[in-house]
């Protein structure tokens, strides 16, 4: 059985009637994996799509790192989702997308617990699994911040998680109209981001922070994104039911436990930063690395929490 694709654009995407089997001489999928696609810098592999600001690896220790986050996420919001989906993703044929999807850890758990809809998960980096992933998923090389390989009204629902560090803050309008275009009507949108900087700071967070937030504005990235993703969608013409949910602080019993898992994210996360965050705040490696291991030492003594943002809207069903 297939992924219902006849609903993606036949143009970019050979077609074949079986579910794994999308053709691999004309397309980008995940199993196709040719090295000239990636640049490589101390010994870190890192994605080579010339317009894309993201500036993170996309090697197995990355892959290793955006697991961890995928639990730390799910375990904060205490869900994998905010939008009232449960119904639609029970149906037959449900159409998912991920966008975004790195590793894929939400998607995979979701196609395990929703085995009658069909999940597309969509990156620039081809770093998810190739064979063993449940039959009900596919992946897809495309970049966001371009038109989608995809028709008008595909999806029944659709996520993206963490891109504020893939979307400079102009493009975002033009990525929720993206979106928006490929949700069907009745469907819904939603988006979930964080704030990287933290409730308290200690002096080696506040440096290394300042350091993201140059890098930030270099790429015309915007570190305040989830602030106004609620905008984002209030302001567009063909949705309706906004509703957003902002998580201040750890409000769950193992919140010890989480801050350490957390820093360890975030840590390592700039480990895969240092080359370039090294040179914006002027440091020497080995300074470098002991900054980031004092990071790690405030962030649990003064138990910080990066704020958070999800909002879901609907797509309005539009008069003909
Ligand atoms: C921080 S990770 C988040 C991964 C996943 N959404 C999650 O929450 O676990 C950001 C992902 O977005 C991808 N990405 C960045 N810019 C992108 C773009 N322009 N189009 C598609 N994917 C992009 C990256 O390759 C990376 O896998």
């Amino acid at each position: 059985m297939g992924l219902c694709i006849s609903k993606l654009r036949k143009d970019k995407f050979l077609i074949s009637s079986n579910n794994i089997g999308l053709e691999s001489e004309s397309i980008n999928l995940s199993n196709n994996r040719d090295s000239n696609r990636f640049h490589f810098e101390n010994g870190r592999r890192y994605h080579n799509v010339e317009n894309s600001v993201y500036f993170l690896p996309n090697d197995d220790d990355e892959c290793d790192r955006l697991h961890l986050q995928h639990f730390i996420e799910r375990y904060i919001w205490q869900s994998n989702f905010f939008a009232p989906v449960d119904h639609l993703l029970c149906q037959e044929g449900a159409m998912v997308l991920d966008v975004g999807t790195g590793a894929g850890s939400w998607l995979l758990e979701m196609a395990t617990n929703y085995p009658k809809a069909k999940f597309i998960g969509l990156d620039i980096s081809p770093i998810q699994p190739e064979f063993i992933k449940p039959k009900n998923t596919e992946f897809i090389e495309a970049n966001v911040l371009e038109t989608l390989p995809f028709d008008n009204n595909t999806f029944d629902y659709i996520f993206q998680r963490i891109l504020y560090v893939g979307i400079p803050g102009n493009n975002w309008p033009l990525v929720v109209n993206e979106l928006v275009r490929v949700l069907k009507p009745g469907g819904y949108i939603e988006l979930l981001e964080i704030d990287f900087q933290y409730s308290f700071m200690g002096p080696a967070t506040t440096r290394l922070i300042n350091g993201i937030l140059i890098m930030f504005d270099e790429r015309g990235l915007d570190p305040m994104a989830c602030y106004k993703l609620q905008g984002y969608l209030e302001e567009h013409e063909q949705l309706h039911n906004v509703h957003c949910e902002i998580k201040k602080c750890l409000d769950c019993e193992d919140g010890n436990k989480l801050c350490k898992l957390s820093s360890e994210n975030y840590t390592t996360a700039l480990m895969a930063m240092k080359p370039k965050l090294m040179s914006i705040i002027e440091v020497s490696s080995d300074e470098y690395d002991n900054l980031v291991k004092k990071m790690g030492d405030e962030l649990m003594e003064l138990e910080s929490f990066n704020p958070r943002v999800r909002v879901y809207a609907q797509k309005k069903n539009m008069k003909k």
